[in-house]
């Protein structure tokens, strides 16, 4: 075979103006049409697709391999650029106006029959297309989301730097100090019976950045947690990991706010208007989740119910609970017996034990809540002919897990969220510690290095632990937590005393942040940060709800990589070398 030529071009770049030249294009067979005496080649590379003609005009070599070319085969195509006579443009390509009219085509590499054919639109089954990643990473949509991904990447390079933010890199094999999810751990063969484990984030070392004088670092940075996977959470993600000195709640979500705006603005054009700020109290009571979708209304009342009516939802407000009221606008119609009761199985998912319900029509309500239609008339405002109206009632965590969801469920059902909108709000003054029932301890609800608010520090290891506020704040975006951080404890014995409160020893609060506790004992400035997540930043910027559509190889939900088979078992003699041994047989 010849050697392989320099292609002169690339598939998507040859437009009117390259009209008479003579190029030399390599790329994948996106589709052929072969007519007889003409035929169609569309060839295809990361740049674009562009469409290879072979008629009467064409060289005489062209045709042999021409004919050969089968989908996906790589060819190499010498030619003409002609340009197409008007009816022959075509407006959906971007080289739709000319062609190429090949002189030579030349297979240089065939393929073994295809697992899938490669379209834009999905059309095998993930489990097929993941096996095949390689293949599937040909398709229209991944390109661009690869693409959409490395312009973010890029923009919050720049911005940044623009910002006078130094990206320095944390280490990936560190000592383990579990918290929150479960850590990915790494045998030691130097040191035996020793292990290293992947980083959950670079936190710790970031604050020690801090204290080294570093005063603004940021980093686009793999992250590993070992937990249950959802169709946002990948065991691998990548965080944008921000840190500074000298600041307070405000410059750190202004700084955020900049960077968000200038991501959005650059990648895809969008403007984002005003950022609004809740408290978490308010984000629990209006929408029952800490990170809620206000593309929509459908918010929650709290509902003093003084009916002795049902039993269970006055006893659960006397037990310490609460009853909520969502109001479905123009709910009555299209609500069958039966969708109420899909909707009470799904509210028992989390836990609520069931949903009343009435329907408000011209001559009265309906359904179970008729009974008490004047007492909740009073407390709902807003209640028009035609809506629905649902009730829950039980533990507060119950009933907002189980309404918040379920508003978010309705919501979709009804189809009343708007598309291709992003509405952004933070979240703030998150409690600072929460209650493990089962194990009776408390635990840090973002981390224990999270300041609380100056007031409530004289609560800690006290029994208003639990009214501990945190200067903690989240970003969300349609529902879905995009960015966390807090301003940080910067004084050790402040430190110390979180880690008393948490049940944790002065030695095993050693054994386990030593290094954190000696640092801030050697002039650590005030210092806070956030972390947002660049893959659910990429999903929203492609417009996709599946995370593995922007990373390139992803794990599955079960955190495997289908393609390369992992994770695997290995060689004994391996871990003999590590010290480890398998004790599943
Ligand atoms: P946090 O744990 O809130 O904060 O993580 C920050 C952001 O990372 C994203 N995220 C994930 N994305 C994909 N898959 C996952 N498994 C996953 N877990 C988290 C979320 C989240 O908002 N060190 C702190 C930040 C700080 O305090 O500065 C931290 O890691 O979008």
């Amino acid at each position: 075979m010849d050697s392989i030529a320099q292609r002169t071009h690339t598939c998507g770049e040859l437009r009117p103006e390259h009209a008479g030249q003579t190029v030399t294009i390599q790329g994948w067979v996106d589709s052929v049409r072969d007519k007889g005496g003409v035929m169609f080649l569309i060839l295809r590379d990361r740049y674009g697709r562009v469409q290879v003609t072979l008629d009467e005009r064409c060289g005489p070599n062209a045709w042999t391999d021409a004919k050969a070319a089968r989908l996906e085969y790589v060819l190499e195509v010498q030619g003409k650029i002609h340009t197409r006579e008007d009816h022959a443009v075509n407006a959906k390509m971007e080289t739709g106006a000319i062609e190429i009219i090949a002189d030579r085509v030349r297979v240089l590499t065939t393929t073994k029959p295809l697992p899938f054919t490669i379209t834009d639109e999905a059309k095998a089954s993930e489990e097929v297309r993941l096996k095949y990643r390689y293949l599937d990473l040909r398709r229209g949509p991944l390109q661009d989301a690869l693409k959409t991904r490395h312009k973010a990447a890029l923009a919050v390079r720049n911005h940044m730097d623009a910002n006078g933010f130094l990206e320095i890199e944390t280490p990936i094999l560190n000592r383990s100090t579990p918290e929150g999810a479960r850590d990915y751990l790494v045998p030691s063969r130097v040191h035996a019976g020793h292990w290293y484990a992947l980083p959950q984030s670079p936190q710790i070392f970031k604050q020690l950045l801090m204290v080294s004088g570093m005063d603004r670092y940021f980093q686009i940075v793999k992250c590993f947690r070992d937990e249950d996977l959802r169709a946002d959470r990948q065991p691998e993600f990548t965080q944008i990991d921000v840190e500074m000195s000298f600041c307070t709640r405000e410059s750190i979500t202004t700084m955020a706010n900049d960077l968000t705006r200038h991501v959005w603005s650059t990648v895809i054009g969008h403007e984002i208007g005003e950022i609004p700020t809740i408290t978490y109290h308010e984000a629990m009571e209006r929408f029952g989740r800490d990170a809620p979708d206000i593309r929509f209304a459908m918010e929650h009342t709290t509902v003093d119910w003084a009916s002795s009516e049902f039993r269970v939802v006055s006893g659960a407000a006397e037990a310490g609970g609460i009853v909520k009221a969502m109001v479905v606008k123009g709910g009555v119609e299209g609500t069958s017996r039966k969708v109420i009761d899909g909707w009470t199985e799904f509210v028992k998912r989390y836990r609520l034990g069931g949903l009343l319900w009435g329907k408000v029509n011209a001559d009265g309500w309906t359904g179970p809540l008729s009974k008490v239609e004047a007492e909740l008339r009073a407390q709902i405002p807003d209640v028009e002919v035609g809506d629905l109206v649902l009730v829950g009632a039980g533990p507060a965590a119950h009933v907002h897990a189980g309404l918040g969801k379920l508003r978010e469920h309705i919501a979709r059902q009804r189809d009343i969220i708007p598309n291709g909108t992003f509405s952004f709000v933070w979240v703030v003054d998150f409690p600072a510690f929460d209650h493990d029932e089962e194990n009776d301890r408390w635990v840090a609800m973002h981390h224990p290095f999270t300041k609380p608010l100056d007031e409530h520090i004289g609560w800690l290891g006290t029994d208003k632990m639990g009214d501990i506020l945190s200067d903690a704040y989240d970003l969300v975006c349609n529902g879905s937590e995009i960015g966390g951080g807090s301003i940080r404890i910067h004084e050790a014995d402040v430190q110390a005393k979180v880690f008393t409160a948490l049940g944790l020893s002065d030695e095993e609060a050693q054994d386990k942040f030593g290094f954190l506790m000696n640092a801030l004992q050697y002039g650590a400035p005030p210092h806070g940060g956030l972390a947002m997540g660049f893959d659910r930043w990429c999903m929203l910027l492609c417009g996709t709800e599946n995370i593995r559509d922007v990373i390139a190889f992803p794990k599955t939900t079960t955190a495997q990589d289908l393609m390369a088979g992992a994770p695997n078992r290995v060689d004994p003699a391996q871990l003999d070398e590590l010290y480890v041994k398998n004790t599943d047989g």
